[in-house]
């Protein structure tokens, strides 16, 4: 089998980059370890910078999102009882975050794709890359019924997440790893339960932060920091809407937080990665692949996506004339943009936690918060890196 471009990983940046390119007349194939039912149906990320929908939106692969989405410019921050809200739209140019989980994107993703005659393979194994600094790398993989194939293609994109084959097909001491663990942990929540509240909730409290986030009408996400070492089953039903009731309280108001049934429970590890360059010879990391960054600020599924865009750029102007630059330039590109949200997301993890490293970072935190509520320059910075620069 022969294909121009050989992608792995049928999340958002694999379904982006096939999407795009196969507009731009780039014949690929797209090799997916989970079934379609998995990847359509797992519920990760919510929430879409405005930039990733304009993107999306130019290439004709917005229209349900932008039926569907829910709007977001405020955010809530909570604090000893007392509430303050930052209207970051307002602060910059009236740009908003598109609520519209990670799944959905996948769904219609995937029937854009297929739509217009794509090739994914679905439940595949085994899956390994051969001659990656040759001009014809290829990618073998196993069948759902148990046939192994082989495509020869011209470039491979690798965007098959952290725990992916890609970056481990790239001989040790090519790429240079930055490791952050953050200190913390973050158990969290799916509820079936609408949402009480119509901005973000991040509230912090002597007990650990918590945090109130929207995916729809019927279904939320709340996070709440837990002790290094948790494990989900360490918690019940019970104990987490405790927990979440208690970190949300507010002083003398009627605001009160609907409950529902618990659908997901598990913890995140709070850590960032990046390998940098994000390539070796014609394989490219993508997404995940190349980088992960706390939930902290909702960049993930973003970058992810800016990753995508940026190699699509690249490849269609190879194949239109030749023309490598982008592709020399995508690492430095891509890594850019990573590195500026790395900030912000580490930025605000010490803003909403009081309790990380020492009592003199919970001090940090404090006169971070009261800076963001009483400053609006400091607020109009929040704003753009929030919603997206
Ligand atoms: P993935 O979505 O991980 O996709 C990789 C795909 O590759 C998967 O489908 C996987 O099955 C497949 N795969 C893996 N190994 C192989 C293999 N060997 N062969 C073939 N296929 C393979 N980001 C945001 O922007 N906003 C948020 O609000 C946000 N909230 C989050 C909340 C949670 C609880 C979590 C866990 C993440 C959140 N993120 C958020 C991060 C976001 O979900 C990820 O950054 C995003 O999924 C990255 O997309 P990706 O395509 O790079 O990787
Ligand atoms: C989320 O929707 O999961 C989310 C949103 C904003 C954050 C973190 C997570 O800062």
């Amino acid at each position: 089998m022969k294909r121009s471009v050989a992608v792995v990983g049928a999340g958002p940046a694999g379904l982006t980059l096939a999407n795009l390119i196969q507009q731009s007349g780039i014949d690929c194939v797209v090799l997916e370890k989970a079934s379609r039912t998995h990847v359509e149906t797992r519920p990760r990320a919510g929430v879409l910078e405005h930039r990733s929908v304009t993107m999306l939106e130019s290439h004709g692969l917005a229209d349900r999102l932008l039926m569907e989405a829910d709007r977001h410019g405020t955010c809530e921050f909570r604090v000893s009882g007392q509430a303050f809200q930052v209207a970051y739209s307002d602060l910059y140019g009236g740009r908003q975050h598109y609520v519209y989980p990670q799944q959905e994107v996948v769904k219609d993703l995937i029937a854009a794709f297929l739509d217009a005659g794509g090739d994914i393979r679905f439940s595949v194994s085994d899956v390994e890359l051969a001659d990656l600094t040759s001009s014809r790398p290829s990618v073998s993989w196993t069948s759902a019924d148990g046939v192994r194939s082989t495509v020869t293609c011209d470039f491979v994109a690798g965007c098959d997440g952290f725990h992916g084959v890609c970056r481990p097909s790239i001989p040790d001491g090519v790429l240079t790893e930055f490791t952050h663990q953050h200190g913390i942990e973050w158990l969290a929540i799916l509820a079936e339960a609408p949402p009480s509240t119509k901005a973000i909730i991040y509230a912090l409290h002597e007990d650990g932060f918590a945090g109130h986030m929207l995916r729809s009408p019927t279904v939320s996400r709340f996070y709440l920091q837990v002790p290094v070492g948790t494990k989900a089953s360490d918690w019940s039903d019970e104990q987490v809407w405790e927990a979440l009731h208690k970190r949300f309280a507010l002083h003398g108001s009627t605001w009160s937080l609907t409950e529902g049934k618990i659908i997901e429970k598990r913890v995140l590890d709070m850590r960032s990665h990046v390998v940098e360059p994000m390539s070796y010879g014609r394989l490219y990391l993508l997404g995940d692949a190349a980088h992960i960054i706390t939930p902290v600020g909702a960049k993930g599924m973003n970058l992810a996506m800016n990753d995508a865009a940026t190699l699509s750029h690249a490849l269609t102007d190879f194949y239109a004339t030749g023309s490598e630059t982008g592709l020399k330039t995508y690492s430095d590109d891509c890594l850019r943009r990573v590195w500026r949200a790395q900030e912000f997301s580490q930025w605000m993890v010490n803003m909403i936690h009081t309790d990380v490293g020492s009592p003199f970072f919970g001090r940090l935190a404090q006169a971070r918060l009261e800076h963001l509520a009483e400053s609006a320059a400091y607020r109009a910075s929040f704003a753009e890196n929030y919603v997206g620069p």
